[in-house]
This record gives C-alpha cells, sequence and structure tokens, in this order.
C-alpha cells in the first residue's frame, strides 16, 4: 500500500506508537463532532514534537552519506533546530544550527535545550541569510575535513516528508481513518506526508494544514513540490500524488509567525484547562484555534471525527 516506505533506512529515535486520545473536555465544552488528538508531542525523544519523525529518515541518509556533522537552520527558538541538536547527540554527530535572529543573553526554552545538546549555534540577522549561511558553514567544514550534511529548514525534504507516511501507517492500526485531520503547517513536510499517507491508504480524510506564517498560496505551492519529489522515493511516479487536494488556512497566522492573536491564546487556555493538553504559541494554538472556529461554525457535521495532529512545539511556551 505504501510502496517502498519499509525498505527506507530509518532510526527509531523513540518508541511509536504515540497514543491517540479523546479530546473529552473540550468536546463536552464545543459539542460537535468526536474529536481525538495525536500525541506526538508525547514522542518521547529531545523533547518530541513532528520533527523526529522526520529526522528518523533524515538522519539515516545522513549515516549512509558518511556525514560526521548534521547542519540545520531555523528561528532562535525553532523546534525543528532543537530537534536536530537532540538527534545529533543520540547519534554522535556534531551539530551546527544556523539560527536567525539575536544571540539571546540568556538561552530560554528551545534554545536552552539546542545548547544542552550541545549544538554549535551562529547567528545570522534574516531568514533569507540562513541557506547561504547553511552552505558557508558545510564548505568550512568540508575544507576541515569534515563531512557535513546539510538539513533543509524544517527537513521538509521529501525523504522528511515519508515520516508522515509511516505515521499515517501508523495511526491506520490505532483507528478507523478520521472524516478531518487538522495541524500546524508551516515548512510543509508534515502536511506532504500526511497528504502522500492518506492517498496511499485510500482514505476520505480530509487533511487541512493550519498556516503558522505563509500565505496559503505560497504553502500549496512548497506542499506540492515536496509531493512531487516523494512518490519516486516510494517507487511511484512523480506525478502519484498531482490529484490529491492540498488545503491550507491562512486565517488564523493574525500579526504574523509566532505573534499570538486572541484566538489562539482562547486555544492555548481551553485545551489546557479543558484536557491538560499543552499547546505552543507559534504553531499548535493557531491551528487549535481554526478547529475551534470550525466547530462553533458548524463546519463539521455532528457525526463526524476530527483528529487535531499535536505536532509538538510546548518547549516554546518556556522562551
Ligand atoms: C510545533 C510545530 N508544529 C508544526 C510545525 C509545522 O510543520 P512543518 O514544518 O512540517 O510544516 C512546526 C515546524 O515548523 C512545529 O515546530
Amino acid at each position: 500500500m505504501f510502496g517502498a516506505l519499509d525498505s527506507l533506512p530509518s532510526l527509531p529515535l523513540a518508541p511509536y506508537p504515540t497514543p491517540v486520545e479523546e479530546l473529552s473536555g473540550l468536546h463536552a465544552a464545543l459539542g460537535g463532532p468526536r474529536l481525538l488528538v495525536k500525541r506526538d508531542d508525547a514522542i518521547a525523544f529531545g523533547a518530541g514534537g513532528n520533527k523526529v519523525r522526520k529526522l528518523r529518515l533524515v538522519a539515516a541518509d545522513a549515516r549512509r552519506h558518511g556525514a560526521d556533522t548534521l547542519i540545520t537552520c531555523g528561528g532562535v527558538q525553532s523546534n525543528h533546530a532543537r530537534a536536530t541538536a537532540a538527534t545529533a547527540a543520540k547519534l554522535g554527530f556534531r551539530c551546527v544550527l544556523i539560527a536567525n535572529g539575536n544571540k539571546p543573553e540568556r538561552p530560554t526554552g528551545n534554545a536552552l535545550l539546542a545548547r544542552l545538546f550541545g549544538a554549535e549555534v551562529r547567528y545570522v540577522a534574516t531568514r533569507a541569510d540562513r541557506a547561504p549561511a547553511m552552505d558557508a558553514a558545510a564548505a568550512e567544514l568540508r575544507r576541515a575535513g569534515r563531512v557535513p550534511y546539510v538539513i533543509p529548514l524544517g527537513a521538509s525534504t521529501p525523504l522528511g516528508a515519508c515520516g508522515f507516511v509511516q505515521a499515517i501507517a501508523e495511526l491506520g492500526q490505532q483507528i478507523e481513518p478520521p472524516d478531518v485531520i487538522i495541524h500546524a503547517t508551516s515548512s510543509g513536510g508534515t502536511q506532504a506526508g500526511l497528504v502522500a499517507g492518506c492517498a496511499l491508504a485510500e482514505w476520505p480524510t480530509r487533511v487541512v494544514g493550519i498556516s503558522a506564517d505563509e500565505p496559503s498560496a505560497a504553502m500549496q505551492r512548497d506542499i506540492r513540490e515536496i509531493l512531487t519529489g516523494l512518490g519516486p522515493l516510494l517507487g511511484f511516479p512523480p506525478g502519484r500524488f498531482a490529484d490529491a487536494a492540498i488545503e491550507v488556512d491562512d486565517r488564523f497566522v493574525g500579526g504574523g509567525y509566532g505573534i499570538p492573536t486572541p484566538e489562539s491564546e482562547e486555544a492555548l487556555e481551553m485545551a489546557a484547562r479543558r484536557d491538560a493538553v499543552i499547546l505552543d504559541p507559534t504553531y499548535t494554538a493557531k491551528a487549535m484555534a481554526a478547529l475551534i472556529a470550525a466547530i462553533r461554525r458548524r463546519e463539521v457535521p455532528d457525526r463526524e471525527t476530527v483528529l487535531f495532529w499535536h505536532t509538538g512545539g510546548q518547549t516554546g511556551l518556556f522562551a
């Protein structure tokens, strides 16, 4: 069903499956459809989250290439950078992180953890400076006789996205296909993998990504591109997912990346108080705000099941 998925080298990093639980408190408060949560926030590795699923495959590829250093990038509080630093620590790579933003006087949240995991952090001024800085770091390491492996933003490569095809295979062992999966989307790898996984499993499930920053059209383009590369990795033609719907909702970004909105603040508080689920201000609280709004607007029939894919990031609360 999933093509060559099982033959892709993959390092477990953590035990799976992650739990699927009822959001019974939110359901009691909101009514409407059945609400489930897939707890990737509870991945028992390096503070968890969606990036661990991608890094299982990407780190295995780095090892296959004989790499000794992982290089990646993100904001100062990047969950992906922190998860990469953890992966490097566990698997014996060195790690260089290119962070856009100012060097914090006293690191907190993900920045604190990345340092604790032993990563070297280099700061650049803007997002646009990140990719050239990664290339420069790789060239510098090569000159020094090292073997760097550059992981693009969010590990949102076709290979990284296969981690979420694995995740759909995992979910299929736990529950019947939900009617809707709703999750935070940003660099697109999570959504590409979920869309591909649902298509290959022949699920009727709608996958709805709630943008943390980019406009819908740009996100859809990025996700389509990842899907084009993903097909051949699993032994399918590049156009295998050309007809798959890519739904991205950018109405919950508000003032921008990482800036809370009244709706995201309400969602953060409701999830904590009703179900003791901890969200983060940048990604998951905005995705939960979208779920709450959809239920209040009665956009999802009561007979349906909505699964909130918790992509982690709780460390962002302590930034
Ligand atoms: C907590 C969290 N949720 C969701 C996302 C979005 O995932 P993706 O980059 O695969 O779109 C990210 C990272 O960008 C994240 O850190």
